[in-house]
């Protein structure tokens, strides 16, 4: 099928790419001259595993184009996936000007047969209905634009601008780190809409995925296809990423009660997880939950109830208790160090999970603003984030090229983010290095006996 992929963020790209890669002929469409540059030669923008590799087949075999054109890239696609970004507002809100301005952009070009316009950014609830009237504004502005066909006063007739689609909201649930994964190995695909017309057009856009021709294990049953109205695929998005916000503050909460009471969060996570009911996932207790969606999501979930008159009061408690875990790591290195004016803290990973690039709302930013502001200086390693790769404007961390220079002459260091590598670190020489071999596991992710076996003083979260 011919498709059109709008924004290449981190959802765009790598929608585009899987589409192409499963045989579609798919072009994306970037207004960022310097990206499109890159994604020709190849080279993804974003760090995100497998990635390249799919975008460099699907160029070689003529799958994939990029382009700045939307004028070309909505002519291509018979489906035409909305995936630009919706950051939040200072209030919460989602800010979803881009959206409008492509939506705009998509009815100005709009000429000839049927379209699918595909909402694939996680847009406010009732955002399906609100697209379509602003593609049927840009029509309409386009219209303004024409002369009659043969100029003469005689003939004073605009020629016609034949537009006919529909919008189906189509959330995507891809983790980072493992979205090329996710995508060809989902656990439902959610289309909301109510024309059969384009739900068939995207049941035929994701047939190869559903009968599960990509997927690890090919043997599973179909991937389980939920078709339902516009507004109710929009919720699924919104609820399920607060759920599971709300897990990790709920398990989190339980750690914080676990250290008061001498129990073992990680054993207490066991034992409710064999309930299938409750379920091991998302339990892992730690400095709390950050990146690019579930801040964002649970902060418009709460404003949208605002809104219609709903105080979401779990919701908002999710939220305090995840504001309140960020810093639970310099609670814990006051009780070990007491003055942190004057101390030196190593922060082990900076990006608010593994596998990614992403510091978008990490917890090592509020980390580093704390113990700036009680007077301590703060180190980092990051097997990804380099000082020249921090993000504008972001100071008051001296980002170190490997873990040793990190530990040397540190007071305590802080896991900050559990990468893999982290495991197998020579701990026993970072502690020599140091000025007190404290470590605050902030994921509880390193064993503590092999750390104390190590000369750390090791302290974890609930455990
Ligand atoms: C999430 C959703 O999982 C995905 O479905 C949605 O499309 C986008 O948002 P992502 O933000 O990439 O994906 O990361 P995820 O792996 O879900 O982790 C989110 C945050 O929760 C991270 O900060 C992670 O460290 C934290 N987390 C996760 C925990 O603290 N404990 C856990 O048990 C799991």
């Amino acid at each position: 099928m011919r498709v059109c992929v709008i924004g290449t963020g981190y959802v765009g790209l790598v929608t585009g790419a899987c589409l192409a890669h499963i045989g579609h002929d798919v072009i994306c469409v970037d207004n960022n001259e310097e990206k499109v540059k890159l994604m020709k030669a190849g080279q993804s923008p974003i760090f995100e595993p497998g990635l390249s590799e799919i975008m460099q087949a699907a160029i070689q075999a003529g799958k994939i184009q990029f382009t700045t054109d939307l004028g070309a890239g909505v002519s291509h696609g018979d489906i035409l996936f909305i995936a630009v970004g919706t950051p939040p507002l200072p209030t919460g809100e989602s800010d979803t000007r881009y959206v409008e301005a492509v939506a705009r952009g998509i009815g100005a070009n709009l000429n000839g047969g049927y379209k699918v316009i595909v909402n694939k950014s996680t847009v406010p609830i009732g955002s399906g209905d609100w697209v379509r009237m602003i593609v049927l504004d840009g029509i309409a502005e386009r219209q303004k634009t024409l002369v009659p066909v043969g100029g003469g006063r005689a003939e004073e007739k605009l020629p016609e601008i034949t537009a006919q689609f529909d919008v189906v909201s189509n959330p995507e649930f891809l983790r980072e780190g493992s979205a090329v994964y996710d995508t060809f190995n989902p656990d439902r695909i959610v289309l909301g809409g109510n024309s059969s017309r384009a739900v068939a057009m995207m049941q035929e856009l994701y047939a190869p995925i559903v009968e599960r021709k990509y997927a690890e294990d090919q043997s599973l049953p179909p991937v389980p296809v939920l078709v339902t109205d516009l507004s109710s695929a929009e919720m699924i998005k919104y609820a399920a990423n607060a759920f599971l916000a709300t897990k990790i503050s709920f398990i989190n909460e339980v750690a914080n009660i676990c250290d008061r009471v001498g129990a073992d969060v990680t054993q207490v996570a066991k034992g409710i997880g064999l309930d299938s009911r409750i379920g091991n996932k998302f339990l892992n207790a730690g400095i709390g939950w950050g990146g690019s969606c579930f801040p964002k999501d649970v902060a418009a979930l709460i404003h949208t109830a605002d809104d219609y008159g709903y105080e979401a009061q779990l919701l908002k408690s999710a939220v305090c208790v995840n504001q309140r875990q960020r810093l639970i790591a310099v609670e814990k290195l006051q009780q070990a160090l007491k003055i942190l004016k004057g101390k030196t803290v190593g922060l082990l990973g900076l990006t608010f999970k593994p596998d990614t690039d992403d510091m978008r709302d990490a917890p090592a930013l509020n980390l580093i603003e704390q113990l700036n502001r009680l007077g301590a200086k703060v180190k980092a390693y990051d097997p990804i984030v380099s000082q020249s790769g921090l993000r504008d404007g972001l100071t008051g961390v001296l980002v170190e090229t490997d873990p040793e220079r990190l530990a040397d002459g540190c007071d305590a260091l802080v896991l900050v983010t559990e990468w893999q590598q982290f495991n197998n670190l020579d701990y026993a020489q970072m502690a020599k290095l140091m000025n007190h071999p404290v470590i605050i596991d902030g994921r509880n992710f390193l064993d503590p006996e092999k750390m104390v076996r190590a000369g750390f003083q090791y302290i974890g979260v609930g455990r």
